[in-house]
């Protein structure tokens, strides 16, 4: 089970004065050595938060594994083709939204998904989708060339009672069918320490990316212990795995 650090809002507080801190690369290393698997950092089209410079330096300083987020635009093709990041996972993009909402529709994105997928089979980078727990999704994204999909949590984050329970069997169901096909299967969104062990306790979900809840934990106890918290939650989450 890997546990990557999405390390954005680091940018956005930073940004907010125009300083050259904090500085999310250092964030970053504080991850890694706290115990995170990988760094994610989403580069958006307005780059309201992550810089292209902060991307260059992650790079050049990530020594796990650095996951970009981006929309799958030329522009951002040509910038992954030259930074050479780990992983490329896609996300849908509106200005106007506060953070990433909803899921990728793989199936109207078929074009652009597959010149991504060239890209990544010819450079080495897994590409991932981030998509709702939907089986036409999941199997779109099987045929359109990626090795993994990150399972958007946001909707069972929000729920509640049966609703949080239906929407946490949806995610089952599509992450067994992603194994099934061969796809690795992440998580992500609106992910706490709280409500992250029933989605670990789905067997097939091998990866988390978490930022929100890491930064706002970190306010409070320090980065080190705020990784260090979510590494035990995955733990709890394992131990309930039948
Ligand atoms: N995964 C993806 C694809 C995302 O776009 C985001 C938000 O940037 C996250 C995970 C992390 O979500 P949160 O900040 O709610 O933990």
């Amino acid at each position: 089970m890997r546990f990557h650090v999405n390390i954005d809002h680091v940018a956005t507080v930073r940004n907010a004065r125009g300083t050259d801190y904090p500085d999310p690369i250092a964030l970053a290393l504080a991850c890694e050595q706290a115990g995170a698997h990988g760094i994610t950092a989403h580069l958006r089209e307005d780059r309201r938060h992550i810089h292209d410079e902060d991307i260059v330096r992650l790079r050049a300083a990530v020594t796990t594994a650095l996951n970009l987020e981006m929309a799958a635009t030329p522009e951002m093709l040509a910038i992954a083709e030259r930074i050479r990041p780990n992983v490329i996972t896609l996300v849908p993009e509106r200005r106007e939204e506060r953070t990433t909402e909803g899921g990728l529709d793989v199936l109207a994105a078929r074009a652009s998904i597959e010149a991504a997928a060239e890209l990544c089979k010819r450079t080495g980078i897994k590409l991932s989708l981030f998509i709702a727990p939907e089986l036409e999704q999941v199997e779109a994204s099987r045929a359109f060339g990626a090795e993994q999909i990150e399972l958007h949590t946001g909707e069972y984050c929000h729920l509640t009672g049966e609703e949080r329970r239906h929407e946490l069997s949806r995610l089952a169901v599509a992450a067994r069918r992603a194994a099934a096909l061969g796809l690795e299967v992440a998580a992500g969104h609106g992910l706490t320490q709280g409500n992250l062990p029933d989605v670990v306790a789905i067997p097939q979900v091998s990866e988390l990316n978490v930022g929100h809840a890491v930064i706002a934990d970190a306010l409070v106890v320090g980065i080190t212990e705020a990784v260090r918290g979510f590494l035990r939650a995955i733990e709890l989450g394992k131990s309930r795995r039948n």
